[in-house]
């Protein structure tokens, strides 16, 4: 595939919690491709973790720095890249995703990804379900029309999932 900046990488996008750090690794080995993660980038980027970067300097900065990452890759090759849940609400990160390779959304169930937030430290805002239901809701159709290709990974393995990527 030929894009405007040659990368030719692949995002998994899709709601917190839907496993797209983990997959992006397996898939990534099977397929000899580097894999990283935007909240990755951010994180060594600016030298403080998510919840420090939400807590004290604003989502509106997370957002800027998630898409400075995000332009950062336009200069690298094949890439798998896990994108942060929340990569969909700046419009013009779907714009350089798709100048840069192809997207794929992760489509999981709420139930599982609420599982997951609740194991891991993450935003504040999260820790309230409602909020993150509402956001599910909200994202949805953002991450539908973003995906060139949606992958259900309700009730599906680890193994299951990285057979469909193949
Ligand atoms: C966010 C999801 C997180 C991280 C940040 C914001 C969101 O990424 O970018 O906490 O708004 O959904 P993961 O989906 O990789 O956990």
């Amino acid at each position: 595939q030929h894009t405007k900046h040659g990368c030719d990488h692949i995002f998994f996008i899709g709601f917190l919690g839907a496993g797209k750090s983990t997959l992006a690794r397996n898939v990534g080995t099977m397929f000899k491709r580097r894999f990283i993660d935007t909240d990755r980038l951010v994180v060594r980027r600016c030298g403080k973790s998510v919840t420090e970067i939400f807590e004290t300097e604003g989502e509106d900065r997370f957002r800027e720095l998630e898409t400075s990452a995000l332009r950062s890759l336009q200069s690298e090759r094949s890439l798998l890249v896990s994108c942060g849940g929340g990569i969909v609400e700046t419009p013009v990160n779907i714009e350089l995703m798709h100048e840069m390779g192809t997207c794929v959304y992760l489509e999981g169930d709420f139930e599982d990804s609420i599982r997951q937030i609740r194991r891991s430290d993450t935003r504040p805002d999260f820790r309230s379900p409602e909020h993150a239901a509402r956001l599910f809701e909200h994202r949805r159709p953002l991450y539908r029309q973003a995906a060139d290709l949606t992958l259900d990974i309700r009730n599906k393995s680890f193994e299951d999932v990285s057979y469909l990527c193949a």
